[in-house]
């Protein structure tokens, strides 16, 4: 199988450090470009490692071409990857506002489209990945990109329409979870630790938290309980936040990213 990936960015360098340490392509089979010719500090020391700045030469030997550029800079991939990528090679795209149908469209219908949604924690191999069913996939074909994106962490399938709902609450989540995290840190400043002790102690409850929820498969309501005893000290807490509009002021700003991706498809 060869593989081009169209931008070394965060996610695309991310895809091609892990694929190619997971032993699940060769680099004699991956071939990556962006703009400045240099290859990123994710992927330097790689040896045999080819990038490019040329998409066209880039794609017209390859099996799955990976989108992994901004929004942006869609149209002018687009019109190289139709331009020189050959009949049937199938294209992956992790991109917000670029719909199958958009996609399928701009590219003449020459190729099959796979749309995917990943996530920050994919540089670690923790992401979570959504896959959009698309019945115009060979199945062969919808089987081996989902395991190609898989190297990023954990992939669902989805339904196309739900992708938006995906931006929102793990696309865009990392960010909500980092400024969560810093604030929880300030207040640990704040009650007297020093700086790096209070993020320590913020991460690894956070990282505690999601792992229990993970494997114990718990409501987060019943988690939540376990915490908050008659009287004590969580509760205090937890009436702080609800009464300081948390619950909602997560689901709008949750809502608000929705909103924009969908606002982006439009265009
Ligand atoms: N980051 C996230 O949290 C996240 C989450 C989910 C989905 N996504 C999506 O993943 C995609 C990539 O995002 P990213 O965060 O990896 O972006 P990024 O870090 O900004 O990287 C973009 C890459 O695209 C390259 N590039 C730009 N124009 C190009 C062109 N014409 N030909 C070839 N390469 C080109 C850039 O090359 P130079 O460096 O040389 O300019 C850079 O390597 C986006 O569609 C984004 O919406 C990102």
């Amino acid at each position: 199988m060869k593989l081009t990936i169209i931008g070394s960015g965060k996610m695309g360098g991310a895809m091609a450090k892990r694929l190619l340490e997971a032993g699940k392509i060769g680099v004699n089979d991956l071939v990556i470009t962006n703009r400045s010719g240099k290859i990123p500090q994710a992927l330097s020391g790689i040896p045999g490692l080819v990038m490019g700045t040329d998409n066209r030469a880039a794609c017209a030997d390859s099996d799955y071409i990976l989108l992994a550029v901004l929004p942006q800079q869609y149209e002018q991939v687009l019109s190289d990857v139709t331009a020189s990528a050959r009949e049937g090679a199938c294209l992956i795209s992790i991109a917000p506002g670029y719909s199958i149908a958009r996609l399928t469209e701009r590219t003449e219908g020459r190729f099959p489209v796979i749309r995917a949604m990943a996530n920050t924690p994919a540089v670690i191999g923790e992401g979570m990945i959504a896959v959009c069913e698309n019945p115009s996939v060979p199945e062969d074909k919808f089987r081996e990109a989902k395991e190609l994106l898989s190297v990023l962490g954990r992939t669902e399938v989805i339904r196309e329409e739900q992708l938006n709902a995906v931006i929102g609450i793990s696309g865009s989540a990392p960010a909500y979870f980092y400024v969560f995290l810093d604030a929880l840190a300030d207040a640990g400043v704040l009650g007297g630790l020093h700086r790096d002790q209070a993020i320590r102690f913020a991460e690894q409850t956070m990282l505690g938290c999601a792992r229990l929820a993970v494997q114990g498969g718990e409501h987060p309501a019943v988690l939540r309980d376990m915490v908050c005893s008659p009287a004590g000290t969580t509760i205090e807490a937890v009436a702080r936040l609800e009464a300081g509009g948390f619950r909602g002021t997560v689901i709008e700003a949750a809502r608000a990213a929705m909103d924009k991706a969908a606002n982006m498809g439009k265009k």
